[in-house]
């Protein structure tokens, strides 16, 4: 798959509802015009998009491990400076960003812990440091239905590929310890939504039968009787009528400051 097919997929997938979220996202951690701003894990680069509206592009930095994703945010967010790292081991000097962001993100990580400290070190003093991840307890109702569907139609093969994964990170307290963990200072939490549009179920589906993320993945190892089962599941569940619809998912997010202003 080439960088932007890889790009468009996501796209078409969760990524349908990253501008806007973005958009929220930057206004609630207070990003504003003459910020030099980092995107961590930008993906194919809404964030890094929605940046670079704000402070300007060549104020922008973006990483991620994802080789086809920083070709497809290079293409897409010309002038900022995107680069090949992870979160654990962020490629840029202390001190270098006055916001540090990354979207849909953290809940991933093998170490979000030392992501939370990498971050913090390549703030400035008093920067922002700021992240955002889907409610996956009941705020996010495209996956909400998939899983549901899945564990309905196969609950051993949807738990081992994680539909039952809890992780700390995706909880309002979960976020708000990572980040006085990390040391980071006047810390304030929030709830962010975004919404998507669908031309219709076979929108909403493309994704998971096309195999993008591990929910993709998961369809795409079943036999061809049970991924039909889990495909009707999630029509029911997801109550998607036959024209268009949109969907709205919740976000939690948290923004603290680097110490030393
Ligand atoms: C759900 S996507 C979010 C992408 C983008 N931030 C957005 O909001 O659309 C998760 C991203 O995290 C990246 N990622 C995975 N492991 C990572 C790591 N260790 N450090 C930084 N990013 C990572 C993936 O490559 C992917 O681009």
């Amino acid at each position: 798959m080439s960088a932007l097919d890889r790009a468009q997929a996501y796209d078409r997938h969760t990524g349908r509802y990253a501008p806007g979220l973005a958009a929220a996202f930057v206004r609630f951690a207070g990003v504003a015009p003459g910020m030099r701003a980092l995107d961590v894990g930008c993906g194919p680069g809404a964030l890094t998009g929605e940046l670079a509206r704000v402070v300007g592009a060549a104020l922008v930095g973006a990483v991620d491990p994802s080789e086809e994703y920083v070709v497809a945010c290079r293409l897409r967010v010309a002038g900022a400076d995107v680069r090949l790292g992870r979160a654990e081991d962020l490629p840029f000097e202390d001190r270098s960003f006055e916001a540090v962001l990354a979207q849909l993100v953290v809940q991933i990580l093998d170490d979000a812990p030392r992501a939370a400290r990498e971050m913090l070190r390549v703030a400035t003093p008093g920067g922002i440091v700021a992240t955002c991840v889907w409610d996956f307890r009941g705020g996010m109702p495209l996956l909400d239905a998939y899983w549901a569907a899945a564990k309905s139609v196969d609950p051993e093969g949807a738990r081992r590929a994680g539909a039952d994964d809890t992780n700390p990170w995706c909880m309002q307290e979960g976020l708000r310890r990572l980040w006085r963990e990390a040391g980071l200072e006047e810390i304030k939490t929030d709830e962010l939504s975004a919404s998507a549009e669908y031309l219709g179920f076979d929108d909403a589906w493309w994704s998971f039968a096309a195999g993008v993320s591990p929910s993709g993945v998961y369809c795409r190892s079943l036999d061809d009787e049970r991924r039909t089962a889990l495909r009707e599941e999630f029509r029911r569940r997801l109550g998607a009528s036959e024209g268009p619809f949109s969907l709205t998912a919740r976000a939690w997010s948290v923004c603290g400051r680097a110490p030393g202003a």
